[in-house]
């Protein structure tokens, strides 16, 4: 049995979810509530989610995967049970939404289709975004590691950020930069808080780079130039019985087939 408290909190949820994709999406301006409820993939998202993630918190073995799973399969929204989602949050449109199983949301955030709040690679632990109050990413951008999005930010349409996002900025491109922070284009030397300057890592690098031709270089023969010893020719030289190699009164020079044990044991 339902708690009265219980169904007066559900209902209210579901009343604010539904006028947050009244007011966040245009196309649903005219549209009754009821058949927002009915037929918007991000509202349905929202719902599962909610019911999945407390059961979740309650330990419930198998079913919060499985409502999750359906909701993906119907709304083409993947949202990991264990995500913290504030309140607020609209995915506009769904399909192809990722929201993995550290990501953090806080409130009033909308996501376009395509979104990933991903992980970079198989790491354990918060490997996801967190991202703060009142923002906007755009339509297939990607969103890697455990960075923060700062709060009233907003990331552009296929960017790809794999760094913190500065408070109430604009990031786009790939990797995403900032093109706005605090509603003012960056400008000089400081202009990209992205990639600040690290002399260290410049230093390891112009050293590796040093090595490394340095053993190219001992690698390689040494050219013949014109400053080389002259080679003296191996020649017997007339009169003397030398061996090749050997002159009159340099005996040192004999090939080693000469100084060799004698094969008829002589
Ligand atoms: C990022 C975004 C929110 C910026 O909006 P904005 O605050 O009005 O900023 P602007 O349009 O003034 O753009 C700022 C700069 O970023 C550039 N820019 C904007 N969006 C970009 C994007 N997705 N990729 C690359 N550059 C982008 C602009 O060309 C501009 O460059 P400039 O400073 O050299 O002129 C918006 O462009 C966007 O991508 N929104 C996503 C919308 C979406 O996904 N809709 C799907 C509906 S189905």
């Amino acid at each position: 049995m339902l708690a009265p408290g219980l169904i007066a909190r559900t209902l209210s949820e579901i009343r604010r979810d539904v006028a947050t994709a009244r007011s966040r999406d245009p196309a649903a301006q005219d549209v009754r509530p009821l058949e927002i409820l009915a037929t918007w993939p991000g509202v349905h998202a929202l719902l599962a989610h909610r019911v999945a993630h407390a059961l979740h918190n309650a330990r419930v073995p198998l079913l919060p995967r499985v409502i999750a799973a359906v909701s993906r399969a119907i709304t083409g929204i993947e949202i990991h049970p264990a995500a913290k989602v504030g309140n607020g949050f609209f995915v506009d449109h769904g399909m192809g939404v990722v929201i993995g199983e550290t990501a953090e949301i806080g409130d009033d955030v909308t996501l376009y289709q395509g979104v990933t709040l991903g992980g970079t690679g198989f790491a354990t632990g918060k490997r996801h975004p967190t991202v703060q109050d009142n923002v906007t990413i755009g339509s297939g951008a990607k969103l890697l590691g455990p960075i923060t999005v700062g709060h009233g930010s907003k990331i552009g349409a296929n960017s790809v950020v794999i760094h913190d996002v500065p408070p109430n900025s604009t990031v786009v491109g790939n990797p995403g930069h900032p093109v706005r922070i605090e509603g003012r284009r960056p400008e000089g030397p400081d202009a990209d808080w992205v990639h600040l300057p690290d002399p260290i890592a410049d230093a390891i690098k112009a050293l590796a780079g040093r090595i490394e031709a340095l053993e190219a270089a001992a690698e390689e023969p040494a050219p013949a130039t014109g400053d080389q010893p002259a080679v003296r020719p191996l020649r017997p030289v007339a009169g003397t019985g030398a061996e090749p190699g050997e002159e009159a009164g340099q005996p040192g020079l004999r090939s080693n087939r000469s100084t060799g044990p004698n094969p008829a044991g002589g």
